[in-house]
């Protein structure tokens, strides 16, 4: 059993699974829950703390199962809940807890609700689960878009029109509606009934929203905007009663059950808001995410994101790649001078990617992150160091993104091609059939099997640093950062932990101190370039 630790997700390493591409045991090319069950010891060896499990219910993946049928229920073709009990006690007993997803902004549109709002009459009950409103004249209600592309408005047959921040098959819920909030109660209560530890929290900061007439004009997404809690469609600040109502019931259970916000907001100190311990516990920190390669700039989001958690009474919750943006192994390979936001928002192509120095700098990045007070989330699949498929057939891509930029951007699919578990075999241990991406030439060379035990391999890497993690005090936020060797960043933690990143083009002399871990080998006391190395501070004791 895990152990008991009222604040366990403070520090917790917590690795995503896609499930749809994690693992498929019954070999219909789709990755399902006994898959994930029959490869924990995958993820025990690794060391993580947590998994956070990626929607598994029933959905008709008009966006990766974002889209969903019945929140209380498992897509047949990933298992059943008897399913869902087996993994959770498997990991359980593996000291390995488990979170779920929660999709409270929408629905899918074959959801009984939405299926009911369209058989109902404007102004019915059944349409105000929902966001539905006459259009001005024949355009929509307002110039809201939608994330994927195009308005945020649908018009339905009897000429009303329905808001969808994402894709037309998610239909906004109206968070204003007590039954809404009724039900996300009780479906919060069915999985920690069922011994989930926690929860994440899609797009939390989208629920919501200001529907008094006039709508207000919003036609920019949320990334960009200078958040104040007042903007008619993000991170209003009403939003955190929802969130209030959801810690009661988090708090029914022994333990209180945590969540983890997912906002894109470019205000840090407005997301720690949903981390309070009146609310969910813990917020996605993306900037290290959004980060570009580079010392002045890693230094700085470092920084200012220490600060801001401190002042707030938190830790930070570190990422680097998830399943909406490209892996962080091809990312980091842009130039500085690439325009990395639209990559990373787009999902495109990005321009002069050199794998190697992917590889070799995503490494590094891994190690500074794994090095920062507080916790991280890693991404199936990074700790094998897979970079983004960038090339899959536009025919068998499903991301709506495709669909809705009409075939001009690629979108989320190159970050969920299903795992190479094995060097060779039909979809390389994935399973016994295909594989639903199909998994480009060479990945074999990136499975498990072909990492394991081979010292150097990033999956080695990975398994070293979560070991070697957990002789440090990841909950005290002290750091210092030493000036040192140009191009050197170095920070130091007051437990004694000293991470090392070489920016420059040469190699660099390490700093004292007896070395723990690097990204590359060290040769004749010199970090390679583009490389890290974790160092045990010399007055470690002090
Ligand atoms: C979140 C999810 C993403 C999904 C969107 C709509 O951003 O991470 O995958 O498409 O919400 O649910």
């Amino acid at each position: 059993m895990a152990r008991p630790d009222p604040r366990w997700w403070d520090t917790a390493v917590v690795y995503q699974v896609y499930p749809r591409s994690f693992a498929d045991s019954d070999g219909d090319g789709v990755g399902d829950l006994a898959g994930v069950t029959s490869r924990l010891d995958h993820l025990a060896g690794l060391g993580i703390d947590a998994i956070w499990l990626s929607p598994f219910y029933p959905s008709p993946l008009a966006d990766g199962g974002y889209d969903i049928v019945d929140h209380r229920a498992v897509d047949p073709r990933l298992g059943t809940l008897d399913d869902v009990d087996d993994l959770i006690a498997a990991a359980h007993r593996r000291g390995i807890r488990l979170i779920v997803d929660i999709v409270p902004n929408h629905t899918s549109d074959q959801h009984p609700w939405f299926r009911e709002a369209l058989a109902s009459p404007a102004g019915s009950s059944a349409r105000d689960r929902y966001i539905f409103r006459d259009g001005r004249g024949e355009e929509p209600p307002s110039d809201w878009r939608s994330h994927f592309g195009g308005s945020a408005w649908e018009r339905v047959g009897d000429g009303q029109w329905y808001c969808h921040l994402f894709a037309r098959e998610q239909p906004d819920l109206d968070w204003s509606n007590p039954e809404v909030r009724e039900h996300f109660h009780g479906v919060i209560r069915f999985w920690a009934d069922r011994g989930v530890d926690g929860f994440r929290v899609d797009a939390a900061h989208t629920l919501a929203k200001d529907l008094t007439e006039p709508l207000r004009s919003q036609p920019r997404l949320s990334r960009a905007l200078p958040l104040d809690g007042t903007d008619p469609l993000y991170d209003r600040d009403e939003v955190h009663s929802i969130f209030e109502g959801w810690r009661a019931v988090f708090d029914e259970y022994d333990p209180p059950r945590m969540a983890v916000a997912e906002t894109w907001s470019p205000r840090n100190e407005r997301s720690y808001l949903y981390a309070r311990p009146t609310e969910l516990g813990q917020v996605f920190d993306f900037s290290l995410l959004k980060a570009r390669w580079g010392l002045e700039e890693f230094r700085r989001v470092i920084e200012d994101s220490l600060s801001g958690h401190r002042a707030a009474g938190l830790l930070p919750t570190w990422v680097l790649s998830n399943h909406d943006v490209p892996r962080h192994a091809s990312r980091l390979a842009l130039d500085p001078d690439a325009d990395p936001d639209a990559w990373l928002l787009s999902g495109g192509t990005a321009p002069r990617i050199d794998p190697e120095r992917g590889a070799r700098r995503a490494r590094a990045a891994t190690l500074l992150m794994l090095a920062l007070p507080g916790s991280a989330y890693l991404y199936q699949g990074e700790e094998l160091g897979l970079p983004k498929v960038a090339d899959l057939p536009t025919a068998v891509l499903q991301d709506p993104v495709w669909f809705r930029s009409g075939g001009t951007v690629k979108g989320r699919d190159g970050c969920r091609v299903p795992l190479p578990w094995t060097r060779t075999g039909p979809s390389l241990g994935f399973g016994t059939g295909g594989s639903w991406l199909p998994q480009p030439p060479g990945f074999g060379r990136l499975s498990v099997a072909a990492q394991e035990g081979v010292s150097g391999s990033s999956l080695t890497l990975y398994r070293e640093a979560l070991r070697l993690r957990r002789r440090f005090d990841a909950a005290d936020p002290r750091i210092e950062w030493h000036d040192g060797e140009p191009g050197m960043l170095r920070l130091v933690r007051a437990d004694g932990l000293c991470c090392v990143v070489n920016f420059a083009s040469e190699p660099r002399p390490l700093p004292p101190g007896e070395l723990l871990l690097a990204s590359a080998p060290v040769e004749a006391g010199h970090l390679p370039s583009e490389s890290a190395a974790w160092l045990l501070r010399q007055r470690s004791t002090a």
